[in-house]
């Protein structure tokens, strides 16, 4: 590794479609862990990331360490706009994943939809639990790269783990055509039933301060609500993918 090149090459992966920057130990493990091209690994200390991993991530530690190239704090600080503090920053190669993958996949699960959300952090807290909960995938539409290091960070690195991909403006306006039913979560909808939930459908979630747009609500073949307490607005977009997922996830008993 040329540490001089390190700078520009890291500043280049950020708006580089083609790679994903693992900002810290945790994105790090879960790209390695759910079958990440991980192409270089950079730590401002080599044995502290050793011991964490092994404590940490015991099942890639070995990766890791074979990986990792040890720079100075001060170079490292100049890699990422916000050194992460466990000491590891990493580039990956992202999967070559489509819109129509997502939707064409059999998988009896669903897929999330974000429209236009505003808040990397927050998409990548809902491609997180999105993981977690099993969904088949994550699409987003608007300016926003879900692939975005910031997203990635938020996500700790799980886009690994399911599809996750951008949705252009023509493939939202088939939303609903395929196999797929087109569901809007939305406070004014039917109070959600966890048990009927249609466990293939592409679950629409709006964004942070507009909610879902008049074009989806109206293609939505069903509209959901998340039954609240009166008087607490609407929940925070994360939040209420975690809701809707795991309440499906729990009503058919996949908790194991
Ligand atoms: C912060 S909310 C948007 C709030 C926006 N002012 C509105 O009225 O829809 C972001 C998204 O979370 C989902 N959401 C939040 N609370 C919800 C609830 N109680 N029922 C259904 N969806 C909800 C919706 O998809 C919403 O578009």
């Amino acid at each position: 590794v040329q540490d001089g090149s390190l700078i520009p090459r890291f500043g280049r992966a950020r708006r580089d479609p083609g790679l994903a920057v693992l900002e810290g130990l945790h994105a790090l493990k879960h790209a390695l862990r759910f079958g990440a091209q991980v192409t270089e690994v950079v730590t401002s200390d080599a044995g502290e990331l050793d011991r964490l991993a092994r404590a940490l991530a015991p099942d890639v530690a070995d990766a890791i360490a074979e990986l990792a190239h040890e720079v100075s704090v001060e170079l490292f600080a100049k890699l990422v706009p916000l050194a992460p503090a466990t000491g590891v920053i990493a580039l990956a190669r992202r999967p070559a994943v489509s819109a129509d993958d997502v939707l064409g996949a059999s998988t009896p699960a669903p897929v999330v939809l974000l429209e236009d959300p505003r808040d990397l952090g927050n998409m990548g807290a809902c491609v997180r639990v999105a993981a977690a909960a099993d969904a088949a995938g994550v699409l987003c539409t608007g300016s926003h790269d879900p692939w975005h290091p910031d997203a990635l960070r938020g996500a700790a690195g799980l886009h690994f783990a399911l599809p996750v991909a951008r949705l252009d403006p023509t493939g939202l306006a088939v939303l609903g055509e395929g196999p797929r039913r087109l569901l809007a979560i939305d406070p004014d909808g039917e109070p959600l039933s966890p048990s009927t939930l249609d466990p293939s459908a592409v679950l629409a979630f709006g964004s942070e301060r507009h909610g879902l747009s008049a074009g989806v609500l109206e293609r939505a073949q069903g509209r959901i609500r998340i039954p609240m307490r009166p008087g607490v607005s609407s929940l925070n977009l994360a939040t209420s993918v975690a809701a809707v997922l795991f309440a499906w996830r729990l009503a058919g008993d996949r908790a194991g």
